[in-house]
């Protein structure tokens, strides 16, 4: 899969520690899974398009970049609330667009419950957030909900996954780029990632 970009970073696996420790506060815990957004974010928009402007500086007027794309951020609720900040700091013009779902007990198929998405789609690129990349289910769903607004341009971003959520992702939607932390080795039978970090939800919200 050519479209699978696990962090190399070292300070990646060394924040990841940190998330897995059972010890961990919901603080320390909160104030981690935003540093880790933000390094995914910064990978994930390497290839944003800019175009040229001029910048006075104190001493002279010089060549600048902006950004030509409007980013939009979009949570899945409610794990993924604790990426957004980290990365609205990075790009402070995105807008965010959240999205519930959940996962119907008779179909095992997520179900949406929210989600304020306007008609006619107002940015060009969308960052998916969300925490643990496990059966694929509400990501894949998410992708469909953007492509169906008609945002052509979607990555995900996931601090851990499991090999069977990039599977479903990248089969359902493999020109989704999936930036992840780090892929685990399997899902258990209630759907957790092993090893993981737990419930990435309860973990930040002391639930
Ligand atoms: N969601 C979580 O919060 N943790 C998992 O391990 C899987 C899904």
């Amino acid at each position: 899969m050519n479209n699978v970009f696990p962090s190399p970073h070292p300070l990646m696996a060394t924040k990841l520690t940190i998330l897995r420790n059972v010890e961990t506060e919901p603080k320390k815990f909160r104030e981690v899974v935003r540093e880790i957004a933000v390094m995914l974010a910064y990978e994930a928009t390497q290839d944003l398009a800019t175009r040229p402007t001029t910048v006075q500086t104190p001493l002279a007027v010089t060549d600048g970049t902006e950004l030509m794309e409007r980013i939009g951020l979009v949570p899945i609720l409610r794990s993924g609330l604790g990426m957004v900040e980290g990365v609205w700091e990075l790009m402070p013009s995105a807008e965010v667009w959240h999205i519930g779902l959940y996962r119907d007990e008779r179909t095992l198929k997520p179900v949406s419950y929210y989600n304020r998405l306007p008609v006619e789609p107002t940015v060009s690129v969308c960052l998916i957030l969300d925490p643990m990349l496990a059966t694929g289910g509400s990501a894949v769903a998410t992708v469909d909900i953007l492509k169906k607004w008609g945002v052509r341009k979607i990555k995900f971003l996931g601090l851990i996954a499991a090999p069977e959520g990039i599977q479903a992702l990248h089969d359902a939607h493999p020109d989704v780029p999936i930036h992840i932390g780090h892929i685990d080795e399997r899902l258990n039978e209630h759907g957790y990632i092993l090893p993981g970090l737990g419930d990435a939800g309860d973990r930040q919200f002391g639930t």
